[in-house]
C-alpha cells in the first residue's frame, strides 16, 4: 500500500515544474491526483502520463471556476484530501520598476489564488473528517528580494495566510493540517526564464544558483510528507527547503 493510497489529491500550477512533480510523486504512492492550469496542452499530456491523473483548466484567480472545479473533483473520486495551491509565476520590476498591472496580477494568481483554494476546499475536507492543505510559498517571501517585490509580498503573505488558515481549523475542531513550503531556487521552466533574463551578478537567484539549484523531487517528496500521515502532527508551519539560502 502507498502512503496516498485512497486520497485524492487537487493541485494548481500542475502542468509544469514543481505542480507536475508533486503529481507524479503523489499519485506513485498510490493518490488519486487532478491537476489544473492554464497551459492545457502541457497540463493534458502531464495527466495523460500519470496514471489516474485528470486535467482541468482552470485560471486560479476565477473565483467561480474553483466551486467547479471542487465539484467535478469530487464528481470524479469521490472526496478531496489534499489540495496543493502551487500555481505561480513571477514578473521582475523593483518598486522603482514594476507597474501596478504587474503587481496585481502576481498577487492575484499566487495571494488571491491560494485564498479562494483553500475556502473552497475547506468546507469539503471538514465533511470528510481530515484534510492537508500546502500551499507554495518562496525564501522571497521570507528574506525579501528587490527584483521581485509583488512575488515576495504575495509569497509572505501566503505564509502569513496558511498559519492564520491553520489556526482558524484548529480552533474550529477540523482535522485538516495547513502548511506552507518555502523553495529557494529549484530547477523548473520559471528559473530557467528568470536565469536567463536576469543578469549574471544579481545578488538573489543568479548567485544562490552558483551554490546549486534544487530538483523538483526536492519539494514533491516534503508535499508528500505534509499530505500523507507522515506530517500527521505538523500543521500552521512553513518548511524551508533552500540549501541554507535563508541563513547565508
Ligand atoms: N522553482 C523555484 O525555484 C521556486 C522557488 C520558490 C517558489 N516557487 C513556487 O513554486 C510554484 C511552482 O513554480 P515552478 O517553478 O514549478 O514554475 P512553473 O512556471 O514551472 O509552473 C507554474 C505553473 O503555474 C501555472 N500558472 C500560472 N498562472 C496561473 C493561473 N493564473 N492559474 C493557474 N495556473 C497558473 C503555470 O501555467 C505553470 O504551469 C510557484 O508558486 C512558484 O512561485 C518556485
Amino acid at each position: 500500500m502507498g502512503r496516498m493510497e485512497g486520497r485524492v489529491a487537487l493541485i494548481t500550477g500542475g502542468a509544469s515544474g514543481l505542480g507536475a512533480e508533486d503529481a507524479r510523486v503523489l499519485a506513485s504512492e498510490g493518490a488519486r491526483v487532478v491537476i489544473t492550469d492554464v497551459q492545457d496542452d502541457l497540463g493534458r499530456a502531464v495527466a495523460a502520463s500519470i496514471p489516474g491523473c485528470r486535467y482541468l483548466h482552470h485560471d486560479v484567480r476565477d473565483e467561480a471556476r474553483w466551486e467547479e472545479v471542487v465539484a467535478e473533483t469530487l464528481a470524479a473520486f469521490g472526496r478531496l484530501d489534499v489540495l496543493v495551491n502551487n500555481a505561480g509565476l513571477v514578473r521582475f520590476g523593483t518598486i522603482e520598476e514594476l507597474s501596478y498591472a504587474d503587481y496585481k496580477f502576481q498577487v492575484e494568481v499566487m495571494l488571491d489564488g491560494t485564498f479562494l483554494g483553500c475556502r473552497a476546499a475547506i468546507p469539503h475536507m471538514a465533511r470528510n473528517g481530515t484534510g492537508a492543505i500546502i500551499n507554495m510559498a518562496s525564501v522571497g517571501g521570507m528574506k525579501g528580494i528587490s527584483a521581485i517585490p509583488a512575488y515576495a509580498g504575495a509569497k509572505g503573505g501566503i505564509i502569513a495566510m496558511t498559519r492564520s488558515i491553520a489556526i482558524h481549523c484548529r480552533e474550529q475542531g477540523y482535522r485538516i493540517r495547513v502548511n506552507s513550503i518555502a523553495p529557494g531556487g529549484i530547477v523548473t521552466p520559471m528559473t530557467a526564464q528568470a536565469l536567463a533574463e536576469l543578469p549574471a551578478d544579481d545578488p538573489g537567484l543568479q548567485q544562490n544558483a552558483n551554490h546549486g539549484m534544487g530538483e523538483p523531487a526536492d519539494i514533491a517528496e516534503m508535499v508528500l510528507y505534509l499530505a500523507s500521515d507522515l506530517g500527521k502532527h505538523i500543521t500552521g508551519t512553513n518548511i524551508v527547503i533552500d540549501n541554507g539560502e535563508t541563513i547565508a
